[in-house]
């Protein structure tokens, strides 16, 4: 069986710029957003408060080491398009649809922050996956999809520690 990216004229394995352009933005997206959240978990791990403190402030150094891993990955994955990755925390910031908060929440508050900012990742992580599918890209919608499998997982579990009645 011929392969849809046989047809095409190659680029950057099997994929023309035209292909991965759609890709590329998302990704640009998801990475800005991932920074900015990486920079609030290392924010609340060492700013965090309270009876709570050996748990999040372990839980939200898990969470900063894999978004470390993460961006890193997506990005490699722009310049094996070709494409050249946002790398500036200027861009980052004017980017990111996560904002950044101070320093001074309350453990609860902080783990608000997070989850809502998971819920924020998983909808880019979703868009690339989109984007790849729409081009056939296996390999990038698997690299996504393992990302939500286990973002998604933390988000349920940050949910069932938060233990608060839900919004809908
Ligand atoms: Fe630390």
């Amino acid at each position: 069986m011929e392969t849809k990216t046989k047809l095409k004229t190659h680029a950057k394995l099997g994929f023309s710029s035209m292909d991965t352009a759609e890709m590329v933005t998302t990704m640009n997206e998801l990475i800005a957003n991932y920074h900015v959240f990486y920079q609030k978990l290392r924010n609340y791990h060492w700013n965090v408060t309270g009876p709570d403190f050996f748990d999040l402030h372990e839980k939200f150094e898990e969470l900063y080491t894999t978004a470390v891993t993460d961006i890193d990955e997506i990005a490699e994955k722009i310049r094996v398009f070709g494409a050249t990755p946002l790398s500036t925390l200027t861009d980052y910031l004017q980017t990111s649809e996560i904002r950044e908060t101070g320093s001074k929440l309350t453990a609860i508050e902080m783990t608000r922050e997070v989850l809502s900012d998971i819920e924020t990742l998983d909808s880019f992580m979703l868009e690339v996956a989109d984007a790849a599918g729409n081009v056939g890209d296996t390999a990038t919608m698997d690299m996504m999809n393992s990302m939500m499998r286990r973002i998604e997982k933390e988000h349920w579990m940050l949910t069932a520690w938060l233990n608060e009645p839900k919004k809908h």
